[in-house]
């Protein structure tokens, strides 16, 4: 497990599976906010749920977020598109709804880091998110990534063409927290 100062960073487990579906991945909203692809309904127990872990893909690490004091299951957390001859990658995040806002992101950011420049020896790292997601937006900025431009009109959400923020964070400008 990948430990930052208030998350832990583990596989993902059979049991996480039914949590992750009910709490956040049948939030629409969220969802069709947080994925960037249009929300359908997955049958419980599918073996195509966006949470079903494939080992063996390539460019892609997936995360189960746990609280450290009590191992709850807190949301998931990725590396996806990593690419090693560029050494990028692109991190995303999602937080059970009465996990937010208490500074579990910010960490899962910290750990994601850690894990792509120090375990994968990343040059640099991305973060898409919407324009408006203030709470993804400091999650990154807390973290040292620099906002490098908007695209206009970029994400199809809930109808209507949304403005996404790209963010980047070099790893020499990175500055490592308590991670590890
Ligand atoms: C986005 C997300 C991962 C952020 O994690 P979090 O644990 O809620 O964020 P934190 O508690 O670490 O807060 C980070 C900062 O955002 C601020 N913040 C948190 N929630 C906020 C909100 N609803 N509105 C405005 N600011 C907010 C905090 O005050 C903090 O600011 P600071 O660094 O200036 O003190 C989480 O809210 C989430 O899972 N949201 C739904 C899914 C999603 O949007 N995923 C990202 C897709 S790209």
């Amino acid at each position: 497990m990948l430990r930052g100062s208030k998350v832990g960073l583990r596989a993902r487990h059979e049991e996480d599976i039914p949590i992750l579906h009910a709490e956040l991945y049948d939030d629409v909203v969220n969802t069709s906010r947080a994925v960037g692809q249009p929300w359908r309904p997955i049958t419980p127990g599918s073996k195509d749920g966006q949470f079903v872990v494939d080992d063996k893909a390539q460019g892609l690490a997936s995360f189960s977020v746990v609280d450290l004091d009590s191992g709850a299951l807190v949301g998931t957390a990725t590396l996806w598109g990593i690419d090693n001859h560029n050494r990028s990658a692109h991190i995303g995040l999602g937080l059970l709804p009465s996990a937010r806002g208490k500074g579990y992101g910010t960490d899962v950011v910290a750990v994601l880091c850690h894990y792509g420049f120090v375990v994968r020896g990343l040059h640099r790292l991305q973060i898409e998110t919407l324009s408006d997601n203030t709470a993804m937006l400091r999650s990154a900025e807390r973290n040292g990534f620099v906002r490098e431009g908007v695209m206009r009109a970029s994400a199809w959400v809930m109808g209507e063409f949304l403005d996404e923020v790209l963010l980047g964070l070099l790893v020499e400008d990175w500055k490592p927290q308590s991670a590890g």
